[in-house]
């Protein structure tokens, strides 16, 4: 039986980013307007006024700093406050599937690998561009792969559910060489006009290449085991989808893009994903972790589940975050935080790639630095 590998990972960042001062000055700019325009119903008592938000807040209970974003202009414009990304004629490749080919080749370069060695592609991310044809085949065409290609949508588990499943497809013989893809407009789901969860997400791709270990370039990540958990949850959801007839608009339709409970989300999360590591630990014989590379959705989150996991308050050698930088990027949050953080591992060093998010779903990937 093929032993599966990592073989490299890859990273594509837009480039514009919204600092949360940016942010936060048009979220009180549209406040400010909302309410003077409801003024006299606010009077009245008919209406709430809406409060503003603010940036020692959103860093506080979040961690993040800013996030880099595909469409700035439009999420900054008080009167629009979603991005906007024209459509594109079907004869041209799509802007997610643009993302996803860029991390892509980004992590072809870094294993010396051509497409043409590459079997399959899995779009594993939570915010697919339509509904078909698969954005995985997309990119599989844009690359000049052959073979096979879909999508897998886990919500932020996305990725580690994405890394099972290829290193299934490698070890059942199925593939060789499989292209994993995370491309995650995520300010396309976001309502910027929710004062609890505007400063929440940020867009980026990210890409993995797993691979036969007997394929893989000398520089590669052993995967010593992996593990997925999923628990049916309300409080993470969004109810956009076919039987929607308009297009979601914001305020007008919330629950058409991102809402959580938060709080709940944290309290039910962080003891579910704490256990499920130590357990997955337990089992694999795993006596202790170098680094972890934690979903990136809040930093009070990881904070503890990487102290109980480690027995101490973890450094950020141990536990580094892309959080301030990146915002939550949903599936491919994790695997940013592996991308930039893994080289000055030594030989032999055990780590840990996890994810947990909507669903509820969670996912633990044990790698080992083989060279
Ligand atoms: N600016 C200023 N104040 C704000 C604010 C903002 N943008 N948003 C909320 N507040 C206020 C609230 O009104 C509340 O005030 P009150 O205490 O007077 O009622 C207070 O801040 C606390 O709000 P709350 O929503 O309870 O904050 P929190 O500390 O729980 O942090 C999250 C909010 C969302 C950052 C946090 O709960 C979280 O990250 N949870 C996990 C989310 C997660 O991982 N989701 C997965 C997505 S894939």
């Amino acid at each position: 039986m093929a032993n599966p590998v990592i073989s490299a990972t890859g990273l594509f960042t837009p480039a514009d980013s919204i600092s949360n001062a940016e942010l936060v000055e048009s979220f009180n700019r549209w406040v400010e307007a909302h309410n003077a325009e409801h003024a006299a119903a606010i009077a009245a008592g008919d209406m709430v006024a809406m409060q503003p938000s603010s940036v020692e807040f959103i860093e506080k209970a979040s961690g993040i700093k800013s996030r880099h974003v595909m469409s700035k202009a439009a999420i900054l414009d008080p009167a629009v406050m979603r991005p906007d990304l024209p459509e594109r004629p079907n004869d041209e490749i799509s802007v997610l599937a643009e993302m996803a080919v860029a991390a892509a080749r980004d992590a072809l370069a870094r294993a010396g690998r051509s497409p043409a060695d590459v079997d399959a592609v899995l779009c594993a991310c939570s915010n697919m561009q339509r509904a078909y044809p698969a954005m995985a085949i997309e990119v599989q065409a844009a690359l000049g792969i052959e073979g096979f290609a879909f999508d897998m949508n886990v919500a932020c588990s996305s990725a580690t559910f994405g890394i099972q499943t290829a290193a299934d497809f490698i070890r059942a013989g199925h593939a060789k060489s499989v292209l994993v893809v995370n491309p995650e407009i995520c300010s396309g789901h976001l309502n910027f006009r929710d004062r609890d969860s505007h400063f929440i997400f940020g867009d980026v791709a990210t890409a993995i290449l797993v691979e036969a270990k007997e394929m893989a370039p000398a520089a590669h990540w052993e995967i010593v085991g992996t593990k997925l958990k999923t628990v049916f949850s309300n409080n993470i959801r969004n109810n956009f989808g076919f039987l929607n007839r308009a297009a979601p608009e914001g305020v007008g339709a919330p629950d058409k893009l991102f809402v959580q409970e938060g709080r709940k989300v944290f309290k039910e999360v962080v003891p579910m994903v704490s256990e499920m590591i130590v357990d997955h630990m337990g089992e694999l014989g795993v006596a202790g972790v170098r680094r972890l590379w934690l979903h990136q959705a809040n930093a009070g989150m990881n904070r503890l589940i990487a102290g109980r996991v480690l027995g101490h308050e973890a450094s950020a050698d141990e536990s580094p975050t892309v959080l301030d930088s990146y915002a939550n990027t949903s599936s491919a949050g994790s695997i940013i935080a592996f991308h930039l953080h893994n080289d000055d591992l030594q030989v032999g060093d055990v780590g840990l790639i996890c994810s947990f998010g909507a669903g509820y779903s969670a996912g633990t990937v044990f790698v080992r630095k083989a060279a």
